[in-house]
């Protein structure tokens, strides 16, 4: 017989399965502390329930601490573009890539210019598109981002054509159907609003929807303040 080594020594595992219902039981032996040749030490024995509840939390501590990748339709969009104290920043998702252009404003040039000044283009949640045409409404959550381009104009073999350059900035709304922040003044009336510039997505330079935002979209409050009629997506025929 070999002589144990240490590492055999400070711990055993006892590994035993028995017939229907399994029984699997751990014995620890440590080596508590040795003087000479007396050596104290000390069995422990984890019952079946205590294995079973640790390999369960440590399963759960695995699932929930693993990098899930952001997926930029399945996430709630109040993770994705709100936080502390209801302070609105541009989601964290490449929304120009992922998520479903509603459509692009053209904001045409000063009068003998020609082409356009700047286009305006507004993209949202794929599954918002989903459900508003279904039921004709943004649900709870939905991110409706307008971002601003510069325009350059040039001639092409198809005419006169613009075509969008810089981006200036972005204006952002946040769907919220439970009056989440009713002391933040960038909330109220169904949405949060906000205004960024392009150099900063994080903190808006709006302040007070009710100035900076409302009256300009008084003409569209019966469509729950969103003109609608610039994003044929969102029809269902
Ligand atoms: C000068 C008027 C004006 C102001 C101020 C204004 N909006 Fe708008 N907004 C519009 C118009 C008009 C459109 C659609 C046409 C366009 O973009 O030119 C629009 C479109 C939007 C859209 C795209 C969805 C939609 O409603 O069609 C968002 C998002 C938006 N605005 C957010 C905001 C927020 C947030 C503020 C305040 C921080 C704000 N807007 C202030 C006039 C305005």
């Amino acid at each position: 017989m070999k002589p144990k080594t240490e590492n055999q020594d400070r711990a055993l595992s006892n590994y035993s399965f028995g017939s229907a219902p399994i029984y699997f039981k751990i014995e620890l032996n440590f080596t508590i502390y040795k003087v000479g040749s007396i050596q104290m030490r000390k069995k422990i024995t984890f019952p079946k329930p205590i294995i079973v509840a640790s390999i369960f939390s440590l399963l759960l501590i695995i699932y929930i601490s693993s990098a899930r990748p952001v997926s930029a339709d399945d996430t709630n969009g109040f993770q994705l573009s709100i936080r502390e104290n209801g302070k609105v920043h541009l989601p964290d998702v490449d929304f120009q890539r992922d998520w479903t252009a509603l459509g692009t404003w053209a904001i045409a040039a000063d009068e003998g210019t020609v082409g356009a000044e700047g286009f305006h283009t507004v993209y949202t949640q794929p599954k918002s598109v989903t459900a508003f045409r279904k039921t004709g409404e943004f649900p709870d959550g939905t991110i409706l981002i307008k971002e601003l381009y510069e325009a350059i104009t040039n001639e092409m073999t198809t005419g006169t054509v613009s075509r969008a350059s810089k981006i200036t900035g972005w204006f952002v709304m946040v769907k919220d159907l439970n009056n989440r922040y009713p002391d933040n003044q960038s909330w109220g009336d169904g949405w949060a609003w906000a205004q960024f510039d392009s150099s900063d997505r994080k903190n808006s330079i709006s302040t007070n929807y009710k100035d900076d935002c409302l009256s300009c979209h008084e003409p569209v409050k019966n469509s729950d303040w969103v003109y609608v009629e610039g994003y044929p997506i969102l029809r269902n025929d």
